[in-house]
């Protein structure tokens, strides 16, 4: 029997991509380091922020659009840099890119993407960002920095928040490595997804793209503890086109970075992902856009389902928005289509959010959308 595969909100899209992925994959995306407690948090204190609506405020005609880095989008959301896309089926890498050129929307590419960054960029038509891990070896721009100033990238997101790699049992208890190995366990997962896997067996297995062959390999558990910031200022100097700091949740951090001269700030706890105890991102983002002045772009991940949570992001400093398993769980649902709807249903959420709260642009939105309970 056929099943319903249709995306009427995030929760349909999670729901079937449970359905359609080998445990050790849906493991892998869904994990969160620890209890996944922190995860969790993040998602509650969202949705213990409460939106004040008003009324007759005649908002038939409302605008979506922003700007970033002095260029437009069409959605006030992009796509977070996530390694491995392709797990979730062989072409998602170029449907995220390409859904980011119709949007005019930032794709992150992954250090670990499993699609090279020159090929990204390509799709992308020039929207996609660069995604780094720094290391204490990272001495001078490295190699990647080159290849992605080579490519075109004008923005470098530089991934702050991974000193070591967070224990997330989930992906621990399936045997999750990257590149993944079979043993006979993944065997029988993957024989129980065919959905999944005569597509992945037809195209062969994701590979970290941006490595192999002369690119050298990658051990995604080594530590970057070393990071410090000498490193960050030196990233600034080599580093020309816009440099974005992801994985925020200090005030104090954020006036460092703001002084060092970055160009924005990501406000994020990397999807739950590192810290299970970490600080709701949602609760961070107020006290760091205090820090640093209205004026210092400010960019929010972790946790968003939803065009409320978007606008709820806006209303508590943040410039733009990212969301990153939604996109992944939306491809694992129903491919490039479910990929669209989700998307549309995430602008169609704001869009009525916007109205609900009496706004006609989401560059409107702020503080005084919050109710104060
Ligand atoms: C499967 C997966 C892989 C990720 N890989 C990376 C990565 O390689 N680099 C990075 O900076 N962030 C990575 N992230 C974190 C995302 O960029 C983003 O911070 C997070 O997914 C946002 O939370 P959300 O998934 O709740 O929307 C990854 C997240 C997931 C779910």
């Amino acid at each position: 029997m056929l099943r319903d595969r249709s995306i009427h909100c995030y929760d349909d899209a999670r729901r079937i991509a449970k359905r359609r992925l080998p445990w050790m994959v849906f493991d892998y995306i869904d994990g969160a380091a620890g209890s996944g407690h922190g995860e969790a948090a993040g998602r509650a204190a969202l949705r213990d922020t409460p939106l004040q609506p008003r009324i007759l405020n005649g908002v038939e005609h409302r605008s979506l659009t922003t700007t970033l880095f002095r260029k437009e989008t069409a959605l006030p959301f992009g796509i977070a840099p996530m390694g491995m896309c392709n797990l979730t089926s062989p072409h998602a890498d170029r449907w995220l890119a390409k859904l980011a050129a119709k949007h005019r929307i930032p794709v992150g590419v992954s250090t670990v993407a499993s699609t090279s960054l020159e090929q990204m960029i390509d799709w992308s038509g020039g929207h996609a960002w660069f995604q780094l891990y720094v290391s204490s070896s990272t001495d001078g721009p490295g190699p990647l920095v080159s290849r992605a100033q080579a490519a075109g990238y004008e923005t470098l997101v530089l991934t702050v928040d991974v000193p070591e790699v967070g224990r997330r049992p989930r992906e621990l208890r399936r045997g999750f490595k990257m590149p993944f190995r079979m043993g006979p366990r993944q065997v029988f997962d993957f024989a129980c997804h065919p959905g999944w896997s005569i597509p992945q067996l037809i195209h062969g297995k994701p590979e970290m793209g941006n490595f192999g062959g002369k690119h050298g390999a990658f051990d995604r558990t080594s530590s970057r503890a070393g990071a410090n910031w000498d490193m960050l200022a030196k990233m600034r100097d080599d580093w020309s086109g816009n440099l974005v700091v992801k994985g925020v949740l200090s005030p104090e951090d954020a006036r460092k970075l703001q002084s060092l001269g970055v160009d924005a700030i990501q406000v994020s706890s990397h999807g739950g992902r590192q810290l299970d105890g970490a600080i709701a991102p949602a609760y961070a983002l107020p006290a760091i856009r205090t820090a640093v002045g209205p004026d210092m772009p400010l960019f929010f991940d972790s946790g968003l389902r939803s065009g409320e949570d978007i606008v709820k992001a806006y209303a508590l400093g943040a410039d733009f928005a990212f969301l990153g398993r939604p996109f992944s769980y939306a491809i694992a649902a129903d491919g490039a289509r479910g990929l669209d709807a989700l998307t549309e249903v995430l602008r169609d959420e704001v869009s009525i959010t916007l109205a609900q709260l009496g706004l006609r642009d989401i560059n409107d939105v702020n503080e005084a959308a919050l109710a104060q309970p």
